[in-house]
């Protein structure tokens, strides 16, 4: 399976932080809002991963995670020229995904729980034995702004909308979906919205009347965030300080996983250390490294 992080848009909202650079290259706390998404895709399993941002923005994130060998991953970079929605990402990746399956994260969406790796790894099992596609919803308290998923008692979806402004249920679809290899041709053939871009909820629709969507429904325990905005960026990066402090572990923290994956061995973590230098951050790390 391939994974794609689509960290494009304007982020207007956000603006005049978002002016200067891309919003999801702002810091969530101790550490830039891509490592969020990139850390789930790492502990999917996933190690090649394609990164599409705005033409101007794309260099900043080369820099920041380069080609991805020194985490012992693979990441490739396209362009998305102008945001015409998410559903994008499969056209501008066809090359990419070439004839596997593929997850799509959005870059401003946070996710923290426990028994997360498991589902995302039975999830990618799922759509690679079943063809099907997986997406997943998050109880919240303003449907309205997102994709929505109503669902039966058993658990049959009866309807996605787009940011209904009469929403069917209080489920939102997070930006976390799973599909396997037609999603490319499907992308294809979705047309655009009122608001001009090609939903990602157009795509799910139509797995939907085919019968091959499952929806997964993420217990209230669980952490979904998204950082759209400057409240809820204070409120991600506060979230993600007080669980780090209270533990003194790290969330998505990139570097560690990739050591403790098995992806880098001693040494090169060693060389990963020694290139972050001497400050929190590093700190962190070298106890990692030492075991403590
Ligand atoms: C997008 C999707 C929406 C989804 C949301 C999750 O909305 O269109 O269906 O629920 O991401 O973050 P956006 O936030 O890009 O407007």
């Amino acid at each position: 399976m391939k994974g794609i992080i689509l960290a494009g848009g304007s982020g207007t909202r956000l603006y005049p932080l978002t002016m200067g650079q891309s919003k999801q290259l702002l810091a969530i706390h101790d550490k830039p809002m891509i490592y969020y998404p990139l850390s789930v895709l790492m502990l999917a399993g996933i190690r090649d991963i394609l990164i599409i941002s705005t033409p101007e923005d794309l260099p900043n994130f080369k820099r920041l995670l380069s080609d991805g060998s020194q985490i012992g991953m693979r990441f490739s970079y396209e362009k998305q020229e102008k945001p015409n929605g998410i559903a994008e990402a499969f056209i501008i990746g066809e090359k990419f995904i070439q004839n596997d399956s593929v997850c799509l994260i959005l870059g401003d969406n946070i996710f923290y729980g426990s028994g997360f790796t498991k589902i995302l790894k039975n999830s990618v099992e799922f759509v690679e034995k079943n063809y099907k596609a997986k997406v997943f919803g998050y109880y919240v308290n303003n449907p309205s702004r997102y994709g929505v998923v109503q669902n039966d008692r058993l658990g049959n979806v009866l309807s996605l909308e787009e940011k209904p402004e009469n929403p069917k249920s209080n489920y939102a679809v997070v930006g976390l979906y799973i599909y396997p290899n037609s999603v490319i041709k499907i992308s294809k053939y979705i047309l655009p919205s009122e608001r001009g871009e090609l939903e990602i909820t157009s795509i799910n629709n139509l797995y939907l009347k085919e019968k091959k969507l499952k929806v997964e429904l993420f217990d209230k325990n669980f952490t979904w965030l998204d950082s759209g905005t400057h409240e809820s960026m204070l409120e991600a990066s506060n979230y993600i300080h007080t669980i780090e402090k209270r533990t003194g572990l790290k969330i998505a923290c990139i570097e560690e996983i990739a050591y403790k994956l098995g992806y880098i061995n001693k040494s090169k973590f060693e060389k990963l250390i020694n290139s972050i230098g001497e400050n929190q951050y590093g700190e962190y790390l070298k106890k990692i490294i030492n075991g403590v």
